[in-house]
């Protein structure tokens, strides 16, 4: 399966998403390709948060290889299942798709966990560290019903 998280300046939230993920998939032993993107250009090229690695350092994930990238209308044929973070992020995959017909693929994150609510990651950019904290904890929790729903049936595990 082919994953792609988003965000907004895919330095914050969406890289702790990819991070999470692909731990999780690599010790289920299933070869899932991970990614994330933002669908703002502003921090294009930079690493993740220092909050965001650090706390995924602090629970043994390095993410500090990541780099920002926008969100292209090409990844929409490139990935299986494409996680809105949050509900401007949705709004703005769907602007950058040209429509609704391509919306097929995306899904709000927190839907998985929270199935129909429509609920967003909160943006920790303007807040303290805490935040960071919070937010890897409400990822993570998706990310096991993730592995849970696509990578224990057998059947979408390629
Ligand atoms: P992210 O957080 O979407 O989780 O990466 C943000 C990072 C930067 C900005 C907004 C949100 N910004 O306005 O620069």
């Amino acid at each position: 399966m082919r994953v792609l998280m988003v965000c907004l300046g895919n330095i914050c939230r969406s890289p702790i998403a990819e991070g999470v993920l692909r731990q999780k998939a690599e010790k289920n032993g299933l070869k899932w390709v991970v990614d994330s993107a933002g669908t703002e250009s502003y921090h294009i090229g930079e690493p993740p948060h220092p909050y965001s690695q650090k706390v995924c350092r602090a629970h043994g994930i390095d993410i500090s290889n990541q780099r920002a990238r926008r969100f292209a209308k090409a990844d929409f044929q490139q990935y299986d299942v494409i996680y809105a973070m949050a509900a401007d992020v949705y709004d703005n995959i769907q602007l950058i798709g040209g429509g609704a017909a391509i919306m097929s693929k995306v899904i709000y994150f927190l839907n998985e966990a929270m199935p129909g609510s429509n609920a967003s990651v909160p943006d920790p950019w303007y807040g303290k560290e805490d935040g960071y904290l919070e937010v890897y904890k409400l990822i993570n929790n998706t990310c096991e019903v993730i592995i849970d729903k696509y990578g224990k049936k057998g059947n979408n595990n390629k």
